[in-house]
């Protein structure tokens, strides 16, 4: 069957798909992110006030997501496997700092909080691949004299990325998937609202239910490692 009669899909993930692969959620920690205040590490202000710290917080939390045992789990596969089904109908956006996603075949993914593996220059904005520590020190790739780098990490209070992107597929989705997400966290919350708004089924997947639970049609609890394969493969038999 050509692509065109498949459903069109979009799946919002968060930090719940990425807990079986050992990576901390955010807000399972009494508001703690790796015992750090979220105020500290991920907002302008923190940055301003003690770039050291916000920088060792990246580079701890990048050296950490390069462990050897740090793999992709059977939730990042699910959707890997769901995109080579439906190709271009589908697309994957992602909470997520983490490359675990890319790592497990995901080709069609949108961070809208950015890439840990991934240093932005002050002075262009633009971004390069960085996969080892750096600091207030390092210079960027891109200007000469190089100009400071930042973590590429959207931070509280700054503009998600992708934004365009995701409002049209989520205008034109026929289904909308949200994946280990508590809900708490705009514009992301508001990504059901939007697809159910243009008609799209929507179901969520968490372990607990979501504060945005009540908006969904269907609801499965569990853990996405387990019940999200079932899903896809249900998904796939049924749909494509
Ligand atoms: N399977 C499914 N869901 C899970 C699992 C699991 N194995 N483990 C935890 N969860 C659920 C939790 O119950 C919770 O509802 O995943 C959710 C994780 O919620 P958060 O920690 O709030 O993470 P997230 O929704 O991704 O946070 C959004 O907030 O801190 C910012 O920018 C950061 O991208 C992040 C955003």
């Amino acid at each position: 069957m050509h692509d065109v009669y498949k459903p069109r899909v979009v799946v919002l993930t968060g930090a719940g798909v990425s807990a079986e692969s050992g990576i901390k959620t955010f807000r399972d920690n009494n508001g703690l992110w790796e015992n750090h205040r979220i105020e500290d590490v991920a907002t302008p202000e923190g940055f301003a006030a003690n770039p050291d710290l916000v920088y060792q917080f990246y580079n701890d939390r990048r050296a950490q997501l390069q462990a050897p045992d740090v793999t992709p789990n059977q939730a990042h596969k699910a959707l890997a496997e769901l995109e080579s089904a439906l190709g271009e109908q589908f697309l994957l956006v992602t909470q997520n700092v983490d490359d675990l996603h890319e790592r497990a075949g995901s080709e069609r993914v949108l961070h809208m909080h950015g890439k840990l593996l991934s240093a932005r220059c002050c002075n262009t904005g633009k971004t390069t691949q960085w996969l080892d520590s750096f600091d207030a020190h390092t210079e960027c790739r891109c200007c000469f004299p190089g100009a400071q780098v930042r973590p590429d990490i959207v931070w509280f209070g700054e503009v998600p990325m992708h934004m365009d992107e995701i409002i049209l597929a989520l205008a034109k989705a026929d289904v909308f998937i949200a994946v280990g997400t508590s809900g708490q966290v705009y514009p992301a919350a508001n990504f059901v609202a939007m697809a159910a708004d243009s008609g799209a089924r929507t179901i969520e997947i968490n372990l607990e239910p979501s504060q945005q639970n009540s908006l969904f049609d269907e609801k499965i609890v569990g853990k996405a490692g387990k019940v999200l394969p079932e899903f896809v493969t249900h998904f796939i038999r049924d749909y494509c």
